[in-house]
């Protein structure tokens, strides 16, 4: 292990990455690492970028699909042990979170300080660095209405803020290409606690009846294409509750995919193809994937 020479407090060599995601599959990741603090980050980061080594940048793995052959580079988790920090100024709303902090405490917490802004965000999954990435949200509204800037580190180790005018957040994407999110800063309103906590529980309790939350899953498998809805058309073709070995498409919602006993990665693509081809032959739509697919 030459490349990670010294960091073996840091470092699982052959980790399996289905540990690490919420579909719970997909094969071993050559190098595991979780810097403990930024300067192993970046010392990371650098020795990867002078030996061409990919890098995965991992959070809660709630978004993403392995392959089954694993893959042979770098996986960096943005551990929210090491960067879980939060800080919370209730006068002016500002809320300072680092990447590695779980969405739904950040939610809570937020909420529980009478701060709204993030009750659109409960019942997502993930990471502060991911959700932001991704700009993740719903039909509520996304993370990118209260973010004000994003501290980042580039694949060369190079660190920089991006201010909220610099930033694009469109549908599940922003214009953030640097890999790594170290922390970002929102900007919320005071409210009453009461009425923050009732729309709480009413995005939650619409997302609790419409979409299956105790699955092996990866959140919606497509995007909504432009003005349609990719559950309602996989819905329409009749595939609800179809199956490839271990992975089925849900009854509850067709735009999730579960796994199930005895499912891999493979399982999951070919339903993907399979989906894929039908919405295309009835519809003449092409749908594209909103899970992230982590593949050699
Ligand atoms: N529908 C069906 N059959 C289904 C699923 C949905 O007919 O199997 C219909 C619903 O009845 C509704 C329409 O399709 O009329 C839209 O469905 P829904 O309200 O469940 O929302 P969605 O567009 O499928 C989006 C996001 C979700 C987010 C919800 C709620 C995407 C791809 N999905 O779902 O995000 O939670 O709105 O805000 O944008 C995710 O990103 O992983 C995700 C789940």
């Amino acid at each position: 292990m030459n490349l990670l020479a010294g960091l073996e407090e840091i470092v699982k060599e052959n980790e399996p990455l289905a540990k690490h995601t919420w579909f719970r599959l997909g094969g071993p990741a050559r190098y595991m690492v979780r810097p403990r603090n930024k300067a192993e980050l970046l010392d990371v980061v650098r020795r990867c970028h002078e030996n061409e080594v990919d890098i995965y940048v991992l959070g809660r793995g709630s978004n993403i699909l392995v392959a089954d052959e694993g893959l042979d580079a770098v996986v960096v988790q943005m551990y929210y042990k090491n960067f879980g920090q939060v800080s919370i100024d209730k006068e002016t709303g500002t809320v300072i979170a680092e990447a590695g902090v779980s969405l739904s405490q950040f939610v809570r917490r937020c909420a529980g300080e009478g701060l709204s802004g993030t009750e659109c965000l409960i019942g997502i999954p993930g990471t502060i660095g991911g959700a932001v990435k991704l700009n993740a949200g719903g039909r509520f509204g996304d993370i990118g209405n209260v973010t004000e800037s994003v501290k980042v580190i580039d694949s060369s180790g190079y660190e920089f803020t991006r201010s909220r005018d610099e930033i694009y957040f469109g549908y599940r994407m922003t214009n953030i290409i640097a890999k790594f999110i170290i922390e970002a800063e929102f900007s919320l309103v005071p409210d009453d606690p009461d009425r923050i906590s009732r729309l709480l529980k009413e995005v939650w309790m619409l997302k609790k009846n419409s979409q299956p939350m105790n699955s092996r899953s990866a959140g919606c498998v497509f995007k909504n294409p432009r003005a349609l809805s990719a559950g309602a058309l996989i819905d329409k073709v009749g595939l609800k509750g179809h199956n490839i070995g271990g992975a089925f498409i849900s009854e509850k919602h067709a735009n999730f995919i579960e796994a199930r006993e005895g499912a891999t990665s493979s399982d999951v693509l070919q339903l993907i193809d399979l989906i894929r081809q039908r919405i295309q032959d009835r519809f003449e739509v092409d749908l594209e994937l909103e899970i992230n697919l982590w593949k050699q």
